[in-house]
């Protein structure tokens, strides 16, 4: 009897250990009166704050190997920075992650023109993509859901699309849940667009941290960087990232792909199965033992080297953020999917549930 009440307690312990604190302030008002929130979610050594306006990251803060916490993601801590940040800081991006030539794709026969704003291309969803909307949020174990409705013909996408991208916090791990539905075959490819410093934000550079991802192919860019259609491999180029590589190592190669990236900002097609969960990318930042592990169900990921970021509008305790001082580890379809039917495809049919998962788990190393 004994034992078995201890067992009990034991067991209690663990459950209320594994359970985080969310919590919810104000973070100001949109124009036209939309309140926007900010949540914090603390489990184990991790603290995340997402607001809803573009469901964005705002903060995470992991500790180093001597415990001290840091916060790893840039950002702003107020709205009016957002609002006019052209970074896409944390957001998710969508409907449409990452580009679509010229804006044009079709769908059963019916041409497609969504709005262009890279150029010629479409990027992440258009100007008012969902970076730049406010979701609806409400508290979830651990977390916070957030959810938004993008009308038919929002950003000229077709069909009305229910999307639910669930944030939790556990096993020092930032954990992201997507579901979506429509109700006509339309595109989607929605991700995360955090940028990390493993040796907090504002450090000056993530040139010196250490990457590995699993993959032993990219898809290579044109000038306007959209995927020339051709699935290459990374054996013997600066792509090579299978063993673990300083990332400033080989970046300035005189490498035509580097040069139209302007650096890294290319897609690399995952090893293992569309849909299933494998590690995806590990970065390791030598100075602080910071580790940080994605792993997805998506069948690619977009590692930019933050080669388009400029200080232009001070960070988090009014850091500058210079070129580079930020990577994004993007897990997605791949870019211009809808152009190319060799590459998974992005297409959602009313009926459908597109459910999508990534988890970036933080741990340390000597
Ligand atoms: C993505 C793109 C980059 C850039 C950033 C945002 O990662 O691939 O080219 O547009 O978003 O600045």
């Amino acid at each position: 009897m004994k034992r078995l009440v201890c067992a009990i307690l034991i067991s209690m312990t663990t459950v209320a250990a594994a359970h985080g604190s969310v919590t919810k302030k104000p973070f100001g008002t949109l124009k036209d009166g939309t309140p926007i929130e900010l949540y914090t979610i603390k489990n184990g050594g991790l603290e995340v704050s997402i607001t809803t306006f573009g469901a964005r990251v705002v903060a995470i803060l992991a500790p180093d190997r001597h415990g001290k916490a840091a916060n790893v993601a840039l950002g702003y801590d107020n709205l009016d920075s957002y609002l006019v940040d052209k970074t896409y800081f944390g957001s998710i991006v969508g409907r449409y992650g990452n580009r679509i030539a010229f804006g044009k794709f079709s769908i059963d026969g019916h041409q497609y023109q969504v709005p262009t704003n890279d150029g010629a291309n479409s990027l992440h969803g258009g100007p008012e993509g969902f970076s730049q909307l406010p979701w609806t949020a409400h508290e979830i174990p651990n977390g916070v859901e957030m959810t938004l409705v993008s009308k038919d013909g929002d950003m000229g996408f077709p069909g009305t699309l229910t999307v639910h991208v669930k944030y939790t916090v556990a096993h020092d791990a930032l954990r992201i849940d997507y579901a979506a539905t429509t109700d006509k075959t339309t595109v989607i490819n929605v991700t995360n667009h955090t940028y990390f410093n493993l040796a907090g934000e504002g450090a000056p550079t993530i040139l010196d941290e250490h990457l590995t991802l699993n993959a032993d192919a990219y898809t290579p860019i044109d000038a306007g960087l959209i995927p020339t259609g051709q699935i290459a491999p990374v054996e013997g180029t600066p792509f090579d990232f299978r063993k673990s590589t300083v990332i400033g190592d080989r970046i300035n190669q005189p490498n035509e792909q580097l040069k139209r990236g302007l650096g890294y900002d290319h897609n690399w097609v995952l090893n293992g199965v569309n849909g299933q969960m494998k590690v995806a990318a590990k970065v390791y930042d030598a100075a602080t033992g910071r580790v940080l592990t994605v792993s997805t169900t998506e069948p690619g990921v977009q590692f930019y080297s933050g080669n388009f970021l400029a200080a232009a509008i001070p960070g988090h305790e009014g850091h500058a953020y210079p070129k580079r001082s930020g990577f994004c580890l993007e897990t997605q379809h791949f870019p211009d999917s809808p152009n190319h039917p060799n590459f998974p495809s992005t297409l959602l049919k009313p009926g459908q549930t597109m459910h999508s998962t990534t988890i970036f788990a933080f741990s340390t190393e000597k």
